[in-house]
């Protein structure tokens, strides 16, 4: 089995770059001791360089194989130019950054991101070489199957994008309702998000083939926590090789993720 792949979406905390710093050496040895699980730290904008120089100091002479890898929680669509308040690729890739979240639930509800705008932020950060991690996902599920809405989105934003290319993304499924802070938010279950993960997989396939399609990394999200990661990834039928977490990132529970996920990935 391929190493799993955790995110880690710190979402807009902690507040003080002291707490993040702090924060970020406790992921850090979590994932130093987990051989078989990749940790991805997505930080707020403000902490990124501090914790790049941090990390480096750690990681200098071998970041090709190291436990843990940065991504941004958004990317701009140019490089440069006057666009009060964005942050562009290459100031990212700078910085060591190598993924990026794009297309979260939260940016398309509060700032208004269209799946065209995402698809143009996917293109930017291929292009500088960072590796999109895109997130799909209905806002409310009635019956059994993947609302369509699914597929929509992640059509749109891989418009465009050449099959060499897509085997840079990772995807990530994050049902809306699954996200924990709403009122009823509750994790999806393993066996539904082994329906999304071959409904993901059936769209890539069509649009890819078999070869740049088997290469696409699904993750789940929403609600991850100890109790529940491992049957994202035991239950799913192989499907499903990680799991983007937001509000256990922040607590002691996450090193627990990171480790039982190790665990399993040894078996
Ligand atoms: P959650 O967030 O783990 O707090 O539900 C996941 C996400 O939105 O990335």
């Amino acid at each position: 089995m391929s190493k799993l792949i955790v995110v880690a979406n710190w979402k807009m905390n902690p507040q003080m770059e002291s707490e993040a710093l702090n924060l970020f050496e406790k992921t850090l040895a979590a994932a130093k001791s987990a051989q078989n699980v990749s940790v991805i730290v997505a930080p707020p904008y403000p902490f990124l360089e501090s914790i790049s120089k941090r990390w480096g100091l750690y990681e200098a002479e071998k970041r090709q194989e190291a436990a843990l890898h940065l991504a941004a929680q958004d990317v701009f669509w140019e490089r440069d130019g006057a666009y009060t308040g964005e942050v562009s690729p290459s100031m990212e890739k700078n910085m060591g950054v190598a993924y990026v979240i794009v297309g979260h639930s939260e940016r398309r509800r509060h700032l208004g991101e269209t799946n065209q705008m995402i698809n143009q932020k996917l293109k930017k950060a291929l292009e500088f070489g960072i590796k999109p991690i895109l997130c799909v996902g209905e806002e409310s599920r009635a019956g059994d199957e993947i609302p369509e809405s699914v597929g929509n989105q992640l059509r749109a934003a891989l418009d465009d994008v050449s099959a060499e290319s897509a085997e840079s993304v990772v995807v990530a499924y994050e049902p809306v309702w699954a996200i924990s802070g709403g009122a009823s938010s509750h994790p999806d279950t393993p066996s539904d998000m082994h329906k999304a993960a071959l409904y993901i997989k059936k769209i890539l396939l069509d649009m890819y083939g078999r070869k740049s399609a088997d290469k696409i990394t699904v993750l789940y999200g929403g609600s991850v926590d100890s109790r529940n990661a491992v049957s994202f990834i035991a239950e799913t039928g192989g499907e499903v090789h990680g799991l983007l977490v937001g509000r256990d990132s922040l607590t002691p529970d996450f090193a627990r993720v990171i480790q039982l996920l190790d665990r399993y990935a040894r078996q």
